[in-house]
């Protein structure tokens, strides 16, 4: 049995448990073993919870979980960098596995995370961090690893990408389109990291540190949200054959990297211009692959739950075979990002 510890019990949390509650068995055929939640950290142990679960799991002391010598792999699904980040490390330092969903923390933090975690032998897994249950992350490591990554273009925050939908196709203003987004539990605790495009500045951040070898500054990359689009803009892009999207913007060029994050034309028969709702879709072009999309779900409960869970299976299954994912950390130079003000 495989014990594992979660810090957090929110949309993610909760999708986590519920993946847990109804695929148990299939699960367990699958790696031969039974993973068993041993406690769940929280703030108030009163909530009402929307998800089955044993209330003697919760807990409001980390140490219950960053303590516990039976605790194989810690989960974090708080958010943020506070505390989150020092749960994450000390986790490791007890040679815990991590496994988050925690963009702003690995896009800031990351370099240091994993190199602790390459120190102390254990692993870090992040898929859920960007573009929600779409396989992107383990992508970049693994089947394009033999490619010079081009360029990256991406629709990667789903609650900006709702919100412009909704605007768009069915002329909502863009409070409601948002609110309802956060109803949805598609929307970071702070949405403010949402509309501004924060939260798709890190996604790039991560993106681009393992597309490009090079450790990534957030606030070297150009950012705008979506806060001043209007509906008027939306329906003269429509007339003139173009929609409004929040893009990711990659690219390797001569004198260092192009990034940026910002509302963007697309061509209407472009493919990302069909990227709707929540969905997110992120083009990659490779030198040997040639280009290729990812397309799904890019936030919400149980598509960024799948996401983690996977990232626990594969812990485990590292964990069986006596081996560590260590390919994280292993940055080739310092490659600088253009200043894209000028
Ligand atoms: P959330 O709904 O706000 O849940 C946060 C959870 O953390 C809550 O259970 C809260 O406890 C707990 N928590 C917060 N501060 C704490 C503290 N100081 N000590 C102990 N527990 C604390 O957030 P979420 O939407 O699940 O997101 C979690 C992470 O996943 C974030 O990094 C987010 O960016 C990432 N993510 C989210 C999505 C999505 O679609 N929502 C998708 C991809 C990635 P209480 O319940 O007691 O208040
Ligand atoms: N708030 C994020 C989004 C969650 O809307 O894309 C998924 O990372």
């Amino acid at each position: 049995m495989i014990n594992i510890g979660i810090l957090g019990l929110g949309t993610v949390g909760s999708g986590i448990i519920r993946i847990f509650n109804e695929n148990s068995e299939l699960i367990k055929k699958r790696i031969g073993d039974k993973i068993n939640v041993k406690k769940v950290l929280v703030r108030d142990l009163h909530k009402n919870r929307d998800v089955e679960i044993d209330k003697n799991l919760l807990t409001t002391n980390p140490d219950d979980v960053l303590q516990d010598p039976e605790i194989d792999i810690v989960v974090e699904v708080i958010g943020g960098i506070n505390p989150a980040l020092d749960f994450v490390l000390k986790a490791i330092e007890n040679k815990k596995h991590v496994v988050t969903a925690n963009k702003e923390m690995m896009a800031k933090e990351g370099w240091e995370i994993l190199t602790l975690a390459r120190k102390k032998g254990v692993d870090v897994y992040y898929e859920a961090s960007v573009a929600g249950g779409i396989p992107i992350i383990r992508p970049m490591k693994e089947s394009l690893t033999a490619n010079k990554i081009e360029e990256i273009l991406g629709i990667i925050n789903g609650t900006t990408n709702y919100i412009l939908t909704k605007m768009a196709k069915e002329g909502k203003e863009y409070e409601d389109a948002l609110r309802e987004a956060q109803n949805l539990g598609y929307a970071e605790a702070d949405p403010t990291s949402d509309v501004e495009g924060y939260d798709a500045r890190y996604k790039l951040a991560i993106l681009a540190t393992l597309a490009f070898g090079t450790k990534v500054n957030v606030m070297d990359i150009y950012t705008e949200g979506i806060t001043r689009v209007t509906k008027t803009d939306i329906k003269y892009a429509e007339e003139l054959g173009y929609a409004i999207k929040l893009l990711a913007i990659g690219r390797q060029r001569k004198d260092g990297l192009e990034l940026r994050v910002h509302p963007a034309f697309i061509e209407k028969n472009h493919p990302l211009a069909q990227v709707n709702d929540v969905f997110n879709g992120i083009f990659i072009k490779g030198n040997a692959i040639g280009e290729i999309m990812l397309y799904g779900r890019g936030a919400g409960q149980m598509p960024t739950a799948s996401a983690v869970v996977a990232d626990i299976i594969d812990i485990i299954r590292n964990i069986k075979a006596g081996t560590v994912n260590r390919v994280v950390s292993e940055y080739d130079d310092y490659i600088p990002v253009i200043d894209m003000n000028s």
